[in-house]
């Protein structure tokens, strides 16, 4: 039998809102985020956008929380709507919800969509952080992965974006086709002089249903290539005064992702748009809705409802996302996040730490160097941890 501790935190958190656009340019090989190529668009981005407002208001219903803490502008390519859609979004937004003080606003943008003009509309609106697609700045590797910018139009896009903003981040990725350690060190100092505050390194991975899992690119590093890039690159980082606070992300000066920490945290955040998720607590209970994937589905139907996540699900959810973060996790986050009492996974960590990949500390847990190398193992420990 669950026991249950009251929840008179959750719901009174500020929310967290991701807004997703499903067009890009082109569909990149190795992406398996819900995208699809803009010349075969059948919907006005006009007609989006006001479903996007329908279903804000709609979904409002559902959280009594007045503050907002985060929007996420996230694709696809959310950097081609214009900067007037983007402030018609926001100002429904701040219609709806209080921003909180520090309120973060994230667009992502791909290099070839920046130019001085959108990104400074972009500077009058509310948009306050921008998350950059670079990947590469190696021509080579850009052509390998699909891209359609080049190492220049990375480095001219970033100038313009660092001008005007001050929260920028740049996403890279690692392990590409033939890509040797030094190499990789190559990208992560070019992203580095950049004056940007976050910096997210992610390992290439090879998602079922791409066309990179299909036809596999010839020359992706072995594990041991991929442990020494590892090795090298997050001392490379550290130099940098970033702090490792994330499996990929890396922050300096206090500017840690707020949108993503709320994930990572399982706390409730509402997600509009083609295939976006969301989630909200009530009383003791979590309750989760996921949008139809495919644009035209979106717009033509009714908004997916909501289903109950059930007790047994909760430890291994909160996991999942929390175990991602470098810090420790009290027993009380636990309790409150998940409002099941920490005693239910007693046993379960016990044998985690026999195993040497979790540690008790104070307030609760950490994980050890062992558990962040097993990470997948360690949350899937959690799977079916209280089902009755
Ligand atoms: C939502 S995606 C795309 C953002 C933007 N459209 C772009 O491509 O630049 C966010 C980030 O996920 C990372 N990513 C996407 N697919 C990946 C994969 N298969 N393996 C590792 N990282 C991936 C990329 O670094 C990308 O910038
Ligand atoms: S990686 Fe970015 S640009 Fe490429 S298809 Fe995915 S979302 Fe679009």
């Amino acid at each position: 039998m669950c026991s249950y501790i009251e929840n008179v935190e959750m719901n009174k958190k500020p929310i967290s809102l991701y807004i997703h656009f499903p067009w890009c340019e082109v569909k990149c090989p190795y992406c398996d985020f819900n995208s699809y190529v803009l010349k075969h668009k059948k919907i006005d981005v006009d007609d989006y956008i006001d479903r996007l407002l329908l279903e804000l208001d709609e979904r409002k219903k559902y959280y009594p929380q007045k503050d907002i803490q985060s929007v996420f502008f996230g694709g696809g390519t959310p950097s081609l709507m214009s900067a007037s859609q983007i402030s018609k979004v926001l100002e429904r937004v701040t219609e709806l919800f209080n921003p909180i003080d520090s309120f973060e606003v994230t667009i992502e943008m791909n290099p070839e969509s920046v130019t001085d003009k959108l990104v400074k509309k972009l500077k009058s609106t509310l948009v306050n952080r921008i998350s950059m697609g670079v990947q590469s700045f190696n021509d080579e590797h850009l052509k390998v992965l699909g891209r359609i910018h080049n190492s220049d139009k990375a480095l001219k896009s970033l100038d313009i974006i660092c001008e005007s903003f001050d929260n920028v981040n740049i996403d890279v990725m690692y392990g590409l086709p033939n890509q040797s350690t030094k190499a990789a060190m190559k990208d992560l100092e070019t992203a580095l002089q950049f004056p940007v505050k976050h910096f997210s390194w992610y390992q290439l991975t090879l998602e079922p249903q791409t066309a990179f899992y299909k036809n596999i690119p010839k020359g992706i590093p072995k594990e041991d290539l991929i442990i020494d890039i590892e090795t090298v690159g997050r001392q490379l980082i550290k130099n940098y005064a970033f702090n490792h606070y994330e499996i990929s992300a890396y922050a300096k000066n206090k500017k840690e992702c707020l949108h993503n920490l709320n994930y990572w945290q399982f706390g409730d955040y509402m997600g509009i748009g083609a295939g976006a998720h969301s989630k909200y607590s009530k009383g003791n209970a979590q309750f989760r809705s996921w949008n139809h994937k495919k644009p035209e589905t979106y717009m033509d139907h009714d908004f997916r409802g909501w289903e109950p996540i059930e007790n047994h699900e909760l430890s291994f959810e909160y996991f999942l996302n929390r175990m991602r973060l470098k810090s420790p996790i009290s027993k009380k986050e636990f309790e409150q996040a998940t409002n099941l009492d920490h005693s239910q996974i007693v046993t379960k960590m016990s044998l985690l730490k026999q195993k040497g990949l979790m540690n008790d500390v104070a307030a609760g847990w950490e994980m050890t160097k062992l558990g962040h190398n097993f990470y997948n193992d360690v949350v899937c420990s959690f799977i079916k941890e209280d089902k009755k």
